[in-house]
């Protein structure tokens, strides 16, 4: 049975006191509408529907990106769930098989729970997730009746028996696609809010002798964000299950507390990865690497048996090779450091090709930037970078070349050559006694 999705995520989102469209506020480096999109690319949607209103334009840019196969769709008027999910009812005409709705700002569904669902759908006309919630408060209520599911009452609507009920509406729900669709056009909007209730399909199911039901999940899976507090409680949940799969997959954090992970962290087993340490989007890890206390990666590849850190910064285009070294107040960018090769203290390596086994003293610049453009610095197997080299790129050094330190290279270097670019030095005898007998002659004399 193919399935499709319908993301919810025209809603103003309020409570953020932003002007950035709820959905697009991120957990772990990527927008909530991501982690939808993403909880709901583990059913294989043949179709996928986002439903924009409130910053639409921005929020379609963000999914185009994520998916260039998902279909925006705007809903003008947010005249409540039932009619924002119709507004998907074109780009869904022909399809045959089930429809997930899930809301763009319900980021951790896993994907075990939409499974559930989707197996639900091959016997029941309508399935609902629901979940036992700790503090039922504004949630939707699950009428059951064993396994049957009679209706779903909004809070508001509710009398003082069915509040009682601890079986919450999480707002994932699954139907057959005609199915879904016939209901949704009977919805009435007769009640305490004046919006189309999606959750009023059930009853109309039931009405028409359809059988309707319920799975359930976590309630963790089912939170949503509508402030701020409850992004920061997203990230920790996020983070918290980063952590814990990492671990469980092999990986050391000496204080897992205080590592972050992107929401596309890859690390293979047997690394160890010291206290503070913060992953943005794009890393790769491979096995045995070290990465020490305060060191931010982001868009990089670091190659088996690597050290970075501590205090190493991995900008996008880094691609460390097996065992580099990176040392502490480095900042590599755009560059490839092959096998072996040492960039250990306080460096910049930008836009640059750093040979197997090369080292890259103390203090070293690649000049990358004239203000206007970025130029390449390409360095050989095996040479040696003398401390506090300035590379005016672009500029070579060959393999095996070496530069002196404080030397400024603005000509290529041969293989295996040296460059020594810096003022003669001067020795004057006794100089320095003399100096400071003057010096401190003229502040006595001031008093
Ligand atoms: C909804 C459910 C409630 C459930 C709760 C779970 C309904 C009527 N109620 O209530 O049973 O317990 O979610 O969180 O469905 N949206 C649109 N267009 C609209 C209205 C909403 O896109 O016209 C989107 C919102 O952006 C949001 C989602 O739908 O992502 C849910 O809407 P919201 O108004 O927050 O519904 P709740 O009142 O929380
Ligand atoms: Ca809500």
């Amino acid at each position: 049975m193919q399935t499709a999705l319908v993301i919810l995520a025209a809603g103003m989102g309020s409570r953020m006191k932003s002007d950035t469209p709820k959905v697009l506020h991120e957990v772990a480096d990527l927008p909530l509408i991501g982690h939808a999109m993403k909880a709901g690319a583990s059913v294989s949607p043949a179709r996928t529907v986002v439903v924009t209103g409130h910053g639409a334009a921005a929020v379609e840019a963000v999914v185009a990106g994520l998916d260039p196969g998902a279909v925006c769709v705007r809903q003008a008027e947010q005249l409540g769930t039932g009619h924002a999910v119709d507004q998907a009812r074109q780009a869904l005409a022909g399809f045959e098989g089930t429809v997930i709705v899930l809301y763009g700002d319900t980021p951790f569904v896993s994907p075990e729970t939409l499974q559930a669902l989707v197996a639900s759908s091959t016997e029941a006309d309508v399935t609902v997730l629901g979940f036992e919630a700790q503090d039922p408060a504004l949630y939707g209520r699950l009428i059951a009746d064993g396994r049957d599911l009679a209706r779903i009452v909004e809070a508001k609507d509710a009398s003082a028996d069915e509040l009682a009920v601890t079986l919450c509406n999480s707002g994932v729900i699954a139907a057959g696609c005609e199915t879904l669709f016939t209901l949704i056009s009977e919805l009435g909007n007769d009640n305490k809010s004046g919006e189309y209730y999606l959750t009023d399909v059930v009853g109309l199911a039931r009405a028409k002798g359809l059988r309707a039901t319920y799975v359930t999940c976590p309630e963790a899976e089912t939170m949503g964000v509508n402030d701020r507090a409850q992004l920061a409680e997203a990230e920790g949940v996020f983070q918290a299950r980063a952590r814990r799969a990492a671990m469980l997959g092999g990986v050391t954090l000496a204080e897992p507390d205080s590592v972050y992970f992107a929401h596309d962290t890859q690390i293979a087993r047997d690394v160890w990865i010291g206290p503070h340490v913060v992953f943005g989007p794009g890393v790769v890890i491979r096995e045995g690497a070290r990465i020490h206390a305060f060191s931010h990666l982001e868009g990089c590849m670091v190659g088996a048996d690597a050290i970075a850190g501590p205090f190493a910064r991995l900008r996008p285009g880094t691609d460390l090779g097996t065992k580099a070294r990176i040392g502490n107040f480095v900042e590599i960018k755009n560059a490839v450091i092959e096998d072996g090769a040492k960039v250990n203290h306080l460096s910049y390596v930008g836009d640059a090709h750093v040979g197997a086994a090369a080292n890259i003293g103390a203090g070293t610049i690649t000049c990358n930037y004239d203000g206007v453009m970025k130029h390449r610095t390409e360095i050989g197997a095996r040479a040696f970078v003398g401390s506090n080299s300035l590379l005016v790129a672009p500029v070579k050094m060959g393999a095996e070349s070496m530069s002196a330190s404080g030397t400024v290279v603005t000509k290529d270097v041969p293989d295996g050559a040296l460059a020594i670019g810096r003022a003669e030095m001067v020795i004057k005898p006794g100089f320095a006694r003399k100096l400071m007998q003057m010096l401190r002659a003229k502040k006595a004399k001031k008093g």
